[in-house]
C-alpha cells in the first residue's frame, strides 16, 4: 500500500515532529488539533526545526518551503481525515481521550485507511478493539525530537495484519528511520527498558546515594549516553514518566515497576520537568 495522504492528530511536540518528518519526505499531511493557536505554535516549531536543519546543510533551503507546503492544518477532525491513507495520532496519553479521538477516526476516515498511535503507554489492542478494523490499527511509536531520533517502534495488536504492519514499517524508513517490529505488551519495548533505569536514578537520589547531576555524569560518561537518566526524565516529562511507570507496574504487575516516591512527590508538586521550568534541574 502505497501513503501518500496522511493526517496527524495533536500538534504537541510528538505531533509537530511526525507531521515534520512526514512533509519533509514528500508526504502531504494534514495536522488536526481542537485549538487553532496550537496549530500555529505547531506550524512555527516546525518552520524553526526546519531552519535548524538547513543551517546545518541537513536540507536546502528549497526543501522547507517545499516541506511546508505539504503541511496543512485544521480543527475539524472529520473533513481532515475524510481523503486520507494513514492517519497518526499523537494526543496526550489519558485513555478516556484516546477513545474518544479514535470512535471519531473509525467514523471518519476512508474504510481502508490505517489509524495508527503514537502511544508509549497505551495498549493497541485495546484502541484496536473499539474499532470496525482493528486489523488495520497499528502503534507506530516515535521519539523526541523526532526530526532527530532514527528509531520507529512498529507495535502489533492482536489483530493487525501482516499488511498494515509492512506498510507502517514501509513507511518508516520512508522517513529514514529503522522501524523495529515488536509486540503489544505494557511499555513496549523501549519503555520497559527505559523507564526501570530513570525510576532507578530517582530512587539513587531518593536515598542520597550521589547527587543528580553526578547520577546523570555516572551515565554520560560511564555509559556513554547522550543524556543522563535525570536530564531524560526532565526531556520526558516526570508526569509522563510516572504514568508509564503506572502501567508498567499495574499492568505486569511486579513490584520492580513500582514509581518511585520522589517521582510521585514531584508530579504532585508541579515539578514536572523542562516544560514547567523545574524538575530534577531548573531550565529558563
Ligand atoms: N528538530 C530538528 N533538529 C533538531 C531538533 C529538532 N527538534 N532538536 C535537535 N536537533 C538537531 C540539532 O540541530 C543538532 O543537529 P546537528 O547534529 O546537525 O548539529 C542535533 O539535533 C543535536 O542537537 P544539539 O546539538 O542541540 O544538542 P545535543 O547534541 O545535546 O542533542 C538530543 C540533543 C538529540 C536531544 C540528544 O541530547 C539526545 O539524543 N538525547 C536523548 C533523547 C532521547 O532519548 N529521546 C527519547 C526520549 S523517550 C521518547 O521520546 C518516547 C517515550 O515514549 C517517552
Amino acid at each position: 500500500m502505497s501513503i501518500q495522504q496522511t493526517a496527524v492528530v495533536g500538534a504537541g511536540t510528538m505531533g509537530n515532529g511526525i507531521a515534520h518528518v512526514l512533509a519533509l519526505h514528500g508526504v502531504s499531511v494534514t495536522l488536526i488539533d481542537v485549538d487553532a493557536d496550537r496549530l500555529d505554535a505547531a506550524t512555527d516549531t516546525i518552520a524553526q526545526n526546519l531552519d535548524r536543519q538547513v543551517e546545518k546543510d541537513r536540507i536546502a533551503p528549497d526543501d522547507k518551503t517545499a516541506t511546508l507546503d505539504r503541511v496543512g492544518t485544521t480543527t475539524d477532525q472529520a473533513t481532515g481525515v475524510a481523503d486520507v491513507d494513514l492517519v497518526v495520532e499523537a494526543v496526550p496519553e489519558e485513555q478516556a481521550l484516546k477513545a474518544e479521538v479514535f470512535d471519531a477516526l473509525d467514523a471518519h476516515a476512508p474504510a481502508d485507511a490505517i489509524l495508527a498511535s503514537n502511544t508509549s503507554s497505551i495498549s493497541i489492542t485495546w484502541i484496536a478493539a473499539r474499532t470496525e478494523r482493528p486489523e488495520r490499527v497499528i502503534g507506530m511509536h516515535f521519539f523526541n525530537p523526532v526530526p532527530v531520533m532514527s528509531l520507529v517502534e512498529v507495535v502489533r495488536g492482536q489483530r493487525t495484519t501482516d499488511a498494515t504492519f509492512e506498510a507502517v514499517a514501509g513507511l518508516s524508513e520512508e522517513l529514514d528511520k529503522t522501524p523495529v517490529e515488536v509486540e503489544d505488551y505494557p511499555g513496549f519495548v523501549s519503555n520497559r527498558v527505559l523507564m526501570p533505569m530513570i525510576n532507578e536514578a530517582i530512587f539513587c537520589v531518593m536515598e542520597g546515594v550521589a547527587a543528580p547531576e553526578d547520577i546523570d555524569t555516572v551515565m554520560t560518561l560511564g555509559m556513554n549516553h547522550p543524556m543522563g537518566p535525570l536530564t531524560l526524565a526532565d526531556f520526558i516529562g516526570l508526569d509522563v514518566c510516572l504514568h508509564i511507570l503506572t502501567v508498567l507496574h499495574e499492568d505486569l504487575g511486579e513490584d520492580k515497576y513500582r514509581p518511585c516516591p520522589l517521582l510521585r512527590r514531584k508530579v504532585t508538586a508541579g515539578e514536572l520537568g523542562r516544560k514547567t521550568g523545574e524538575g530534577f534541574f531548573t531550565y529558563d
